[in-house]
């Protein structure tokens, strides 16, 4: 080829000319907000040199602007294209905001929706790093109708391949439904935020002060909205955070997780496990300490961490498989079932659900929390989801009841007639319509009201209830669970429980979809 051909030197110049277009005074400025450049995110997400851009070169839509302007570049404010992660095919976005504040135009927004089918189509993870002052005003009503094209595809797409989202800047306005459609969400900490209306409209409408961050940062959004569930310190540990929970995952909902070697260094007989339950049953402990006995070593990864801790949701592995956990952490609200932690519990199942991930769940659960605030605000829909989720789910569902499963509680944590495939109670287990104290003071009140000495009685009941009603052998008689287990072979019966199940077939009703109480 003919390397000094007219072609060939206006490809070299437009190659020049996008590499310019990477000031350095832009790229400065992004850096001393501790932020970095969206190509250099990308670099940071893929295995090196795998990275293929698309649409590089294609220019905002020239539509005409009644207000401001549209400045002239090259992409239009976003990189998008595919890659390897850890190997895996992937796609991307990243935002720039160094061009128009990454805003979204109608091209900036074809571009995302062009990787966006191609990822669904070729069953591939998209991951969006966002970055963007939202809809691009000059570009009116062109950019809202960008945005609802994304939302679609993402809904489209929802359930098929995984679909994460990134904020590493500002997220305004109707722009958070994208992450929110999503499957899970990273926030860095103090650079990213996430609002539908903004600190002076809530100073407008409300005449409140109130900050960026305390209004939508990464810790809000983590601890209180349940809206992020993984934020790190900054950006560089964020990308290399998602990677690491990126590779617990399958590329669509057709394949099944990728199986890494285990190196055999948990063992599948362990009496620490026998000395994890306190001998008071109202001391608590931690789930996360049996999670970490009973899963390869170091392969737990919360996921919602700081979001309602009274339920512990994330990914592990066993033998190299990944599996979701859910466990009720008594250590917080005595791992009580409340409204963000159904909810929080709900979503979790229905994801792994959606991408082939057997579910383990440990079970220390006291009942639903009770209160005018909890059952005002709807216990009853958002416990429903629980229930729902777990009862839907067609993927392998393993339950051991470490302690307490009273009520409604223990039929909602995946018991075995909502649909449970293996479950087991440890002989700790305390399974019941109701704790001791309820059951006396209902089935006794009369005695006690009569006796010269209650307190003595109640203590006597108490103890009886326990030895006769509040212990697993009853449940173990009536084949409500399958086996009372020496909490020491857990690992050892999750395994075997895992290979039988690694065929499980399930034929649904055919139907548009079940009507879940949202
Ligand atoms: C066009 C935008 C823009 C936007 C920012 N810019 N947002 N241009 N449309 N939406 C431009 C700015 O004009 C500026 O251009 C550059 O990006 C950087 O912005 P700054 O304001 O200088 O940066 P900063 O001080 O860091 O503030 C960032 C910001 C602020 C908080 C995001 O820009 C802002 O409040 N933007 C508007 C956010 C918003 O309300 N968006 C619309 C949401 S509604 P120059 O040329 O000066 O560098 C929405 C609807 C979606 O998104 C609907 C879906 C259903």
């Amino acid at each position: 080829m003919d390397l000094t051909n007219k072609h060939f030197k206006a490809f070299i110049e437009r190659q020049e000319a996008i590499k310019k277009q990477y000031s350095p005074q832009q790229i400065a400025k992004q850096h001393s907000k501790g932020k970095l450049a969206a190509h250099e995110r990308i670099g940071l997400l893929f295995d090196a040199g795998t990275f293929e851009e698309i649409d590089a070169f294609v220019t905002p839509a020239g539509l005409p602007v009644e207000f401001g302007k549209v400045e002239k570049s090259f992409g239009d404010g976003v990189i998008v294209g595919y890659g390897k992660v850890n190997g895996r095919l992937v796609f991307a976005y990243a935002q720039d905001f160094t061009i128009m504040g990454g805003s979204l135009g109608i091209v900036h927004a074809k571009k995302i929706s062009k990787i966006q089918e191609m990822a669904l189509k070729m069953g591939a993870p998209i991951i969006g790093l966002i970055d963007s002052g939202g809809a691009r005003i000059q570009e009116g009503v062109a950019s809202l109708s960008g945005y609802a094209y994304i939302f679609h595809n993402i809904i489209q797409s929802s359930g098929i391949i995984p679909q994460i989202s990134v904020i590493m800047g500002p997220a305004a306005g109707g722009a958070v439904y994208s992450p929110a459609l999503t499957d899970f969400v990273f926030m860095t900490n103090h650079t990213s935020y996430m609002f539908v209306t903004g600190p002076n409209v809530v100073k407008e409408v409300l005449n409140e002060d109130v900050t960026f961050d305390q209004l939508g940062g990464a810790e809000i959004h983590a601890r209180k909205s349940g809206v992020a569930h993984m934020i790190y310190d900054d950006e560089e540990n964020t990308i290399l955070a998602l990677k690491k929970f990126l590779a617990y995952l399958p590329s669509n909902n057709v394949e099944n997780p990728p199986v890494v070697p285990d190196d055999g260094s948990v063992p599948d007989f362990n009496e620490k496990l026998r000395d994890i339950i306190p001998d008071d049953p109202n001391k608590a402990y931690d789930v996360k300490d049996v999670i970490n006995l009973i899963v390869d070593r170091n392969s737990f990864f919360e996921t919602a961490e700081l979001y309602a801790p009274n339920i512990v949701t994330g990914l592990a592995r066993i033998k190299g498989k990944t599996i979701g956990v859910v466990a009720n952490q008594p250590k917080v609200l005595a791992g009580v079932l409340d409204i963000d932690s159904s909810t929080k519990g709900a979503r979790f199942i229905r994801f792994c659900d959606a991408f082939n991930i057997p579910i383990l769940t440990l079970e220390d659960v006291p009942g639903f929390l009770p209160g005018v605030d909890q059952e005002h605000s709807g216990i009853i829909r958002h416990g429903a989801k629980m229930l729902f989720a777990y009862s839907e789910a067609t993927v392998p569902k393993i339950t051991i009841i470490l302690r307490k499963a009273y009520g409604g509680a223990f039929i909602v944590m995946n018991s075995k007639n909502l649909g449970g495939d293996f479950n087991y109670a440890w002989p700790s287990a305390e399974i019941a319509v109701m704790g001791p104290d309820g059951a006396v003071a209902i089935l006794y009140r009369k005695e006690l009201a009569q006796s010269k000495n209650p307190a003595e009685l109640k203590k006597e009941l108490l103890k009886k209830y326990r030895d006769k009603v509040a212990n697993p052998f009853i449940a173990d008689e009536l084949g409500y669970i399958d086996e009372v287990i020496d909490p020491a072979v857990t690992r050892k019966k999750v395994i075997s429980a895992l290979s039988a199940l690694s065929n499980k077939w399930v034929k649904v009703p055919a139907r548009k979809h079940g009507n879940m109480p949202l």
